[in-house]
């Protein structure tokens, strides 16, 4: 067994499944607190005073007064990719947009070319040294997609290496397949080459990628230029048939409708959401779909349009944060800008941005009963940041506050 003690505070949101609305800002707060942790998972949580006398430790641990809060649980990246985009961010700090990039042949199209001819295993240590930063940063559990090959070999590819690269990463990861990512080069001519790219997503890729095992999610980008609504359904319905929980891109750059999508087919989040309607809202706050913002996409795309976090937690939406890790639009694996990002523009509190950034990620990967909060039973996923509570977290920005992150209650940061 482990002990951790001398902890100044434990925070943390509470239950197996996500938090809605306003109750978002409900932490368990413990001063002077301990933790024990055995076979991976939370012994024991609460007051260093209280902890069983009768407990023996094989390891004990002085956290010298930090703050334990859950680890991070990233609910959407797109960490399977090869090559940068230094370039595109640098024509997009003179004025060039994302959409005029992507339309001159830039923009995921440039990293497709760079995954094709990646090798697996270069994905993998690519996967991998990515995974190693987030867990620095503070997170233990982080959804991967899929999405920048385009082909059928090319999507295996990029799954194949997000599982064997979850096999020995230091953080848990869920891969998603994003075929739907975009059309590839060579279906973009006419309205029939986009369609029958749409019949290959349908009928030969989730039907390998659902027998081989390698995906939990089917995602979508629903987008002017990309994806219809219409496609996205489609794809999302047979990925669903063959076992696969939609989530789903909707209204990042537009209002497409997508999030009232998401929610009538009971996805697990609608993710962006920067353009969403009042309907869209309304439909998010009424359902089990967990809306799910990515505010460092907006910082990054230097836009000052932020995804109304406010209008959806008082509407009673369940919101969760992720980094949107990505070479082309959030080229970050940190979580703390996330938060960070996410009360100093959005406007959520701390301790709503502490429960969108664990326990309401974990809601959205659908593993909220497992991880998320510090709690008897739950997997020992915790990080001790070096502070004095928890408001620090945003208080004190700019700095990577995380000192130590375990993970099944091994120490793999
Ligand atoms: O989440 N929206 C589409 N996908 C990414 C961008 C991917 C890229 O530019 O490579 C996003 O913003
Ligand atoms: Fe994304």
């Amino acid at each position: 067994m482990l002990l951790v003690r001398n902890l100044s505070q434990i925070a943390t949101p509470s239950g197996s499944s996500g938090v809605r609305g306003l109750a978002m800002r409900e932490l368990l707060v413990i001063d002077r607190a301990a933790i024990v942790v055995d076979n991976g998972r939370f012994a024991f949580v609460g007051r260093e005073t209280d902890v069983p006398s009768d407990m023996k430790f094989d390891e004990d641990v002085d956290a010298h007064g930090a703050t334990a809060l859950p680890g991070f649980v990233d609910s959407h990246t797109h960490i399977a990719f090869a090559g940068y985009r230094e370039s595109e961010f640098n024509r997009r700090l003179r004025g060039e947009t994302y959409e005029q990039i992507a339309a001159s042949g830039g923009g995921i199209a440039s990293s497709v070319r760079s995954t094709r001819s990646a090798s697996e295993d270069d994905l993998v240590a690519n996967i991998l040294a990515r995974s190693k930063t987030m867990a620095r940063y503070g997170t233990t559990t982080a959804e991967a997609k899929s999405g920048y090959g385009l082909n059928k070999a090319d999507e295996l590819k990029q799954l194949r290496a997000i599982r064997s690269a979850g096999s020995q990463s230091a953080v848990r990861l869920v891969p998603t397949c994003l075929a739907a990512h975009d059309f590839p080069p060579e279906s973009r001519g006419s309205e029939a080459a986009r369609e029958s790219w749409v019949s290959t997503i349908i009928g030969e890729i989730l039907p390998d990628v659902a027998s081989q095992g390698l995906a939990t999610f089917c995602d979508v980008f629903i987008e002017r230029g990309v994806f219809t609504r219409d496609q996205g359904d489609r794809v999302l319905r047979a990925g669903k048939a063959q076992g696969m929980v939609p989530r789903l891109h909707a209204d990042e750059l537009s209002d497409t409708d997508g999030a009232s999508l998401a929610a009538e087919l009971g996805a697990a989040s609608a993710d962006h959401l920067m353009y969403i309607s009042d309907r869209g809202i309304q439909a998010l706050a009424r359902s089990n779909t967990v809306a799910n913002l990515l505010p460092a996409t907006s910082f990054f795309l230097m836009s000052d349009r932020y995804a109304p976090a406010r209008r959806l937690i008082d509407a009673g939406a369940i919101v969760s944060l992720s980094t949107d890790c990505n070479p082309g639009t959030s080229m970050t694996e940190s979580m703390q800008i996330a938060i960070r990002l996410a009360t100093l523009q959005m406007k959520m509190t701390v301790e709503e941005s502490i429960t969108a950034a664990t326990l309401n990620g974990a809601q959205s990967l659908r593993l909220a009963n497992e991880t998320g909060s510090i709690e008897k039973g739950k997997r020992a996923d915790f990080i001790l940041l070096d502070a004095p509570n928890y408001l620090h977290l945003v208080y004190h920005f700019g700095v990577n506050l995380v000192t130590a992150v375990y993970r099944d209650g091994r120490r793999v940061a």
